[in-house]
């Protein structure tokens, strides 16, 4: 089956993308948005710039130009903040999303008495659960008691009312709920605003991962009044290996007075180079700055997310989305529903860009397909014990590449 693209179909925008090479020489189905967004053609040239405008202007590049180094950190803000759902000054872009995360937790897990509970997932992401046993352990608490991990469901699903259940049962025991926006191994979408009047009913913290939730489904991190947030830029943020992180603290806490680790660069700018020994933060998401940004990895992401606003915003990119990966799992279950289940919840509010499959002939039968895609030049990913990830992405991938997945899975789960 062919379809026919039109102006505002899935992949509209995928000749400003360098999509990488498969075995025999031609665009590889690059299916892994939510591992390595594709390098927006635009990425080298904005290096480039920066690259030049140091070898021209040296120091001078902190302060000269349309572009200065000093205000760099925020030329693409008001884009980022409006994919987040966020004011202004509730956005920053800076380290990467662990580092963020242990800095969120410095300020906003605060153990006090009986409440010092912290409440994530059960099978989180490794690098979240590490911060969090090492937060415990910094604050001198035992993680076999302190840490709550709520376990999914018989279908590998987590259901919002366990987490309010739980909150209901032991709430004035917990300090922070950390959660993530889009479960990173099924691809379950949450309910944010619901988990956020939970977690406010409970008195309890909310910090958020939203690893695989930026750039991938609509947010409004100020409207639920999420506590914090944090997310990396090189899924769908399409920003490159390890690039900038972002972070988000809501405005509530816009002349936080509590503990933080602070730097040079979160210090008021109007002082900053005064350069005096006492720590004045800047308001606002900022104050939490350490070091300098780093221009060089930040202008792709900038780059990249000119491309979010040229394509109408992640409203309009979020319909292709669900056009597309309902397009994927309608194929899969009208030529597949006999050897493949589908892990992901399929209604459209709990799907986002991914899709986890899962070969129902077992581990080893889904090891080999996901070898043999790969032999075929399909990009997608593996997750023990038993998942292939795919995650069509609306800004380069098409529905023409959709149908070609699952012909190719039909033909090499019978070879
Ligand atoms: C859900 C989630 N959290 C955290 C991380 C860790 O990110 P980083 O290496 O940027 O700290 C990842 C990385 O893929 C992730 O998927």
């Amino acid at each position: 089956m062919t379809v026919i693209q039109t102006d505002n179909a899935p992949g509209q925008f995928r000749d400003r993308f360098r999509i990488p090479r498969g075995p025999g020489g031609a665009d590889s189905l690059y299916l892994v948005g939510n591992s390595l967004g594709a390098q927006p053609i635009t990425a080298a040239d904005a290096v480039n710039a920066q690259i030049e405008r140091w070898a021209q202007l040296g120091v001078v590049g902190h302060f000269d130009g349309p572009t200065p180094w000093l205000e760099f950190h925020r030329l693409g803000i008001d884009i980022l903040a409006e994919l987040v759902g966020a004011r202004r000054h509730e956005v920053v872009v800076m380290n990467t999303l662990t580092i963020n995360l242990h800095l969120m937790m410095t300020s906003f897990f605060r153990p006090q008495d009986q409440r010092r509970r912290i409440v994530m997932e059960r099978g989180a992401f490794p690098s979240d659960r590490y911060a969090v046993v090492s937060q415990l352990q910094w604050h001198g608490l035992d993680p076999h008691k302190d840490l709550a991990e709520l376990a999914p469901r018989r279908d590998r699903l987590l259901h919002e009312e366990d987490l309010e259940d739980y909150l209901e049962r032991y709430g004035d025991q917990v300090a922070l709920v950390l959660w993530p926006g889009v479960q990173y191994a099924t691809g379950q979408v949450f309910d944010l605003a619901r988990i956020a009047r939970a977690c406010r009913k409970a008195g309890v913290t909310l910090g958020l991962d939203l690893a695989h939730a930026v750039g991938n489904v609509p947010l409004a991190l100020h409207e639920i009044g999420a506590d914090f947030a944090v997310w990396c830029s090189y899924k769908y943020l399409n920003s490159g290996p390890a690039a900038v992180a972002g972070c988000f603290v809501h405005e509530r806490y816009r002349d936080f007075a509590g503990p933080r680790l602070a730097g040079w660069w979160g210090h008021d700018e109007h002082s900053r180079f005064r350069m005096g020994p006492d720590f004045k933060p800047m308001r606002g998401a900022e104050g939490w700055q350490i070091s300098e940004p780093p221009i060089l990895t930040l202008a792709p992401l900038w780059a990249s997310l000119d491309l979010f606003a040229e394509a109408g915003g992640i409203a309009a990119l979020r319909k292709q989305s669900l056009e597309l990966t309902g397009h994927l799992a309608h194929r899969i279950q009208e030529c597949l529903a006999d050897r493949i289940n589908i892990l992901t919840p399929l209604e459209p509010h709990r799907r986002g860009c991914q899709l986890s499959l899962q070969v129902r002939g077992g581990r080893e039968a889904g090891l080999k397909l996901f070898e043999r895609l790969e032999a075929r030049g399909v990009i997608c990913d593996w997750r023990e014990p038993d998942i292939i990830r795919a995650a069509p992405v609306p800004l380069y991938n098409t529905l023409d590449e959709v149908d070609r997945l699952v012909e190719l899975i039909d033909k090499l789960l019978d070879a």
